[in-house]
C-alpha cells in the first residue's frame, strides 16, 4: 500500500473498473442521483465539480439534466472508463486525473463527491481535502456530500453489510464474498473481499483484498467543516429525510462555504 491509499482501496477501482461500472447501475443509484440532483436545484446550482467522480455517475445524471459538470478522480483505470462512456455517448465532458486534496480546477457553484468518498481519506487529509475544496468553489459555493454515520452503525448493520454474489461482467463469472468489521475507536469499517474470478474455462483467479473507510459522527463532521470554513445548511439520510443522529445509516451533508 503506497502512501497514497493509507487506508487501501476496493480491488475494483484498478484492477475491475468494468465490474465497479456495473454494480454501480441500480436503482439506489438512480434515487441517490436524484436526491443530489434536487439538492443542487434547491442551492441554484449550475457548475459543478465532481471530485471523487469514478466512473461518472453523478456526473453523467447531471449533464444529462443542464448541469455545467466536470469529473475528477485518483483512480485512472476508473476515469478512463469515465472518459470511454463519454467517447461513446459523443458527450464533450471534461474527466481530469487527480486527487481531491490537492487539484485545483476553477471556481464553481458547487463540488460533490459522492458514495462514501471521503471516507478513502484518513482524518488529516480529508481536512487538506476539505480545505481545497473551498478553493474550488465560488463564494457561498456549496459542498454535497455523504458518509456513513458511525453513531448509528450497529454490529447487526455491519452483519448485513456481508455479501455473497455472483455476477457476469464482459463474459467473465465473479463471485464476490465480502464481510465488514467496525473499530468504534478510530472509527474505520474494514472490509474483507474475497474474489474468484472464471474466464471462459480457465483456472479460476482469486483475489482476496481489505480496505477500511474512515466513518463519522454528525459532531465531528461539524466540527471538521466549521474548522475548514464551512457551515451546514443541512444534513439528510439517503432517502432525502432529515438527518437523525441515531437511526440515519448515512449522513448526506449539504454545507456552504463561508
Ligand atoms: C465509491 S466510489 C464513488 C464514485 C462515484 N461518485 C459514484 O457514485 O459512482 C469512490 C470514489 O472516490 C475516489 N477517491 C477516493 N479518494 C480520492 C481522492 N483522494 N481523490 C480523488 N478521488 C478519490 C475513488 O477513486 C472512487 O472513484
Amino acid at each position: 500500500m503506497n502512501d497514497k491509499h493509507k487506508l487501501g482501496l476496493p480491488f475494483e477501482y484498478q484492477q475491475m473498473p468494468e465490474y465497479f461500472d456495473a454494480h454501480n447501475v441500480s436503482e439506489e443509484t438512480e434515487g441517490k442521483n436524484a436526491l443530489i440532483e434536487k439538492l443542487l436545484k434547491q442551492q441554484r446550482v449550475n457548475t459543478v465539480l465532481d471530485m471523487t467522480c469514478g466512473t461518472g455517475s453523478q456526473v453523467f445524471y447531471l449533464n444529462e439534466r443542464g448541469y455545467e459538470v466536470v469529473g475528477s478522480d485518483f483512480s485512472p483505470a476508473l476515469i478512463e472508463m469515465a472518459r470511454n462512456k463519454a467517447n461513446k455517448a459523443g458527450k464533450n465532458i471534461t474527466f481530469m486525473d487527480g486527487d481531491m486534496q490537492n487539484l485545483y480546477v476553477g471556481k464553481f457553484d458547487a463540488v460533490i463527491t459522492i458514495f462514501n468518498a471521503v471516507g478513502h481519506l484518513i482524518k488529516a487529509d480529508f481536512e487538506t481535502a476539505l480545505q481545497n475544496i473551498h478553493a474550488n468553489l465560488k463564494d457561498r459555493g456549496v459542498y454535497i456530500f455523504d458518509i456513513f454515520n458511525l453513531q448509528a452503525i450497529t454490529d447487526d448493520i455491519i452483519d448485513n453489510f456481508s455479501l455473497d454474489i455472483e455476477s457476469f461482467v464482459n463474459g467473465v463469472k465473479i463471485r464476490n464474498v465480502q464481510h465488514s468489521e467496525i473499530n468504534r475507536k478510530n472509527g474505520f469499517l474494514t472490509s474483507h473481499d474475497h474474489y474468484t474470478i472464471c474466464k471462459n474455462g480457465r483456472d479460476p483467479e482469486i483475489h482476496t483484498n481489505s480496505f477500511n473507510l474512515q466513518i463519522y459522527t454528525a459532531q465531528e463532521l461539524k466540527a471538521m467543516l466549521e474548522r475548514n470554513g464551512f457551515e451546514i445548511i443541512h444534513q439528510y439520510d439517503m432517502d432525502g429525510n432529515d438527518f437523525i443522529a441515531d437511526k440515519s445509516l448515512n449522513i448526506l451533508t449539504v454545507a456552504r462555504k463561508v
